[in-house]
């Protein structure tokens, strides 16, 4: 697979370095092009050890090699990153005067750019006007993040994580494997083809709850779990990278909320339960990735729980008595009815006990709750809580076939369930007009 990773001239271009490693790691052939401006921010040798190439810095250097032709038509993927706004400009305009915008019009595969510039520049009515422009064109570009920019100011125009555009990159590449990438390949140029952002998940919304609810006991102390959001804020990012609208309820995670994604924090069982309904009118799945606590403390108290209780008692605990919290994801199934919509999916931590293995359990829940697939952790190898990596099983109930997927990162698991829920959801209705 060979990739030009094109450099634009912003502070942001040294993440570019990390996202170069993540695509040679993953064993992509990577020729990066700086522009002059870019160079000045990370320089020639860098980009060189780390893709293992010389580096293509300008239309004279080997002419006899036609670099501002042969780039582009060799590439199977082009990602700009940062896209800066006069890099946005110049693309935008057909501008070729340097070899990154050279390799940029002669290029027919997937073009992917994530802007990074100050708040100001990226919401300037002329930056608006170039991104819609190169949409038009095919051009795949991402939101930028929200967030701390270079000096003291925050906003929108943050390049997204390398793991973000990294992801994005592997799905738009994916896509057009499968032939599946509207306004790819030939068409790419084709005026008012369909969104060219849209993905296999565009026009839809989806809602994906993640991380573990906390059941506070009194203003310090609260019931919780070990789950970190990992695999939700993922699930959040690749179905975002594959064009959906994405409502995140997040549960106590801090992790950094994906480009283009809102977000909605929660803390307990009964909040997520409410937030989740909420966000649910007119969505077309939803992925309970969150560990939600089965019980909460029957009574909150006021004030801090202390060590003694009165006189004579200074050596007694206190009971703490717990009531079930309402299970959200029987609940949705329940509320849906004998409906289609939407595809609601579980997910569930296995260990295997006396009583079956982990898929005969798996296989259970899945009857129990009644959703459209399960989500099968397994547990106690030391790939699941808090981890980048996770192995699971997915099962749907109208088939024994189970997939397995992992030990890997938790991106490429979100990756296989989106899989299974845009297969749910074909025949789950149309995508609106216009998507
Ligand atoms: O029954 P168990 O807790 O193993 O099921 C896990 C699945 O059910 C997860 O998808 C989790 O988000 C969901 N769940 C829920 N409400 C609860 C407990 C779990 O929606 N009270």
């Amino acid at each position: 697979m060979k990739l030009v990773l094109g450099v634009s001239g912003g502070i942001a271009a040294y993440k570019a370095a990390l996202l170069l490693r993540l695509f040679t790691e993953a064993g992509y052939e990577v020729t990066v092009v700086p522009t002059a401006a870019a160079l000045r921010f990370v320089g020639e040798p860098t980009w060189a050890a780390l893709s293992g190439r010389p580096v293509a810095t300008d239309v004279w250097t080997s002419v006899h090699e036609v670099p501002h032709v042969r780039l582009g038509h060799e590439a199977d993927l082009v990602v700009v990153a940062p896209a800066t706004a006069d890099l946005l400009a110049r693309a935008a305009h057909g501008q070729a005067d340097d070899l990154l915008t050279n390799t940029l019009l002669t290029a027919r595969c997937p073009i992917l750019m994530a802007p990074a510039m100050h708040t100001e520049m990226w919401t300037h009515p002329a930056t608006a006007a170039n991104v819609t422009r190169l949409r038009e064109h095919g051009v795949h570009v991402l939101d930028p993040a929200s967030g701390r920019l270079t000096g003291v100011d925050t906003g929108p125009g943050r390049l997204p994580e390398p793991e973000e555009i990294f992801a994005a990159a592997v799905a738009l590449v994916d896509r057009d494997e499968d032939g599946t990438a509207p306004g790819q390949g030939s068409d790419r140029h084709t005026p008012g083809s369909a969104d060219p952002l849209a993905g296999d998940l565009a026009g839809r919304h989806v809602v994906v709850s993640a991380g573990g609810t906390r059941e506070p006991l009194d203003p310090v102390r609260f019931l919780g779990n070990r789950s970190s959001g990992k695999q939700g804020y993922a699930l959040a990012e690749a179905a975002a990278a594959r064009g959906a609208r994405v409502t995140l309820v997040s549960a106590n995670s801090d992790l950094l909320v994906p480009a283009g994604v809102e977000v909605v924090r929660i803390e307990t069982a009964l909040e997520l339960q409410e937030a989740v309904r909420a966000a649910l009118p007119g969505a077309d799945a939803v992925v309970m990735a969150a560990a939600v606590a089965d019980f909460r403390p029957r009574d909150y108290q006021d004030n801090k729980i202390k060590k003694t209780h009165g006189e004579g008692q200074q050596d007694a605990a206190p009971t703490i008595e717990l009531v079930r919290n309402p299970d959200i994801l029987a609940g949705l199934v329940a509320e849906r009815g004998t409906s289609a919509s939407p595809v609601i999916v579980g997910f569930a931590a296995e260990t295997g006990d006396a009583s079956g293995d982990v898929l005969t359990l798996a296989r259970a829940k899945l009857a129990r709750k009644g959703c459209d697939l399960l989500v099968a952790n397994e547990v106690g190898r030391d790939v699941t809580f808090g981890k980048d990596d996770s192995m699971v099983h997915l099962l749907r109930p109208d088939s024994e076939e189970v997939r397995t997927v992992g030990p890997a990162p938790k991106l490429v698991v979100a990756g296989a369930v989106w899989d299974e829920v845009a297969d749910l959801l074909t025949g789950h209705g149309t995508v609106p007009a216009g998507q």
